[in-house]
């Protein structure tokens, strides 16, 4: 099967190949090594939710940023909390994430943003819906869990999917294999300015000994049209 080709599925979720290139997500590597990952972790934040807790503070964020009926594209978008909450706000959302259980419970519980299975590195978005956007949110750690071969093609690929004006917020934790350095060389080489940086999702500072990064890009160069990954 074509990576790159996808399917809509009887869930209206669409579906690919999750492998970009031979280069397995970290995430892929998860769920190989335990089938149930998948499911314990729409399971916890199902209960986390039930539970009351906040899960949303990153899409709040993303909320405030954007113009009233944005585009959005919630990259690495999970089981759907981030991509349901900013359609409830009334913007157009599509979801992208490998991981087809997760996607299955963002239609069940935050059903309204389309949502498309594949790779970052590789996938295509949905010729019927937005192809720029005025956001783009990558949170809960994504680019820890990318090959990191495809680190610069998937930054690439976000800074090609940029409206004018557009603006990525990407967050991670700098003790998870990504430093800042790295990080920042790969957004610069795949046309992208770091144009803030925070320490948390309300904005705290960001010093040289925050643990976590929030960080704020814009394209740097005009943007082009999304490529596809050449991954391998
Ligand atoms: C910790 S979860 C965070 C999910 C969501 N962003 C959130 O904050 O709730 C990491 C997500 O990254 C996704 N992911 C990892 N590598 C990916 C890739 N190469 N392409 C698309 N999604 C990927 C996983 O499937 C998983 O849903």
């Amino acid at each position: 099967m074509d990576p790159r080709s996808i399917a809509p599925t009887s869930l209206g979720v669409r579906a690919a190949a999750a492998v970009a290139g031979g280069l397995r997500s970290r995430w892929a590597d998860a769920t190989a090594a335990n089938p149930d990952h998948s499911r314990w972790y729409v399971e916890r934040f199902r209960a986390l939710a039930a539970s009351g807790a906040d899960l949303v503070g990153e899409a709040r964020l993303v909320d405030a940023m954007a113009p009233r009926g944005a585009t959005i594209l919630d990259a690495g978008c999970g089981p759907g909390r981030h991509a349901g909450h900013l359609h409830r706000a009334g913007h157009t959302v599509v979801g992208v994430d490998l991981d087809p259980i997760l996607l299955e419970a963002a239609e069940a519980d935050d059903p309204g943003p389309t949502y498309v299975v594949g790779d970052l590195a590789a996938v295509e978005l949905p010729a019927e819906g937005p192809q720029r956007f005025d956001l783009i949110l990558c949170a809960g750690n994504v680019l820890t869990f990318l090959h990191p071969g495809t680190r610069r093609p998937v930054l690439a690929r976000f800074a090609g999917w940029l409206a004018e004006g557009g603006r990525a917020v990407v967050g991670f934790g700098l003790a998870r294999g990504y430093a800042q350095a790295d990080f920042e060389a790969d957004a610069a080489a795949a046309g992208l300015a770091v144009e803030q940086r925070w320490s948390t999702w309300d904005l705290r500072p960001f010093s040289a000994s925050s643990e976590f990064l929030v960080a704020v890009l814009t394209a740097s160069a005009p943007a082009t049209a999304p490529a596809g990954a050449d991954a391998g």
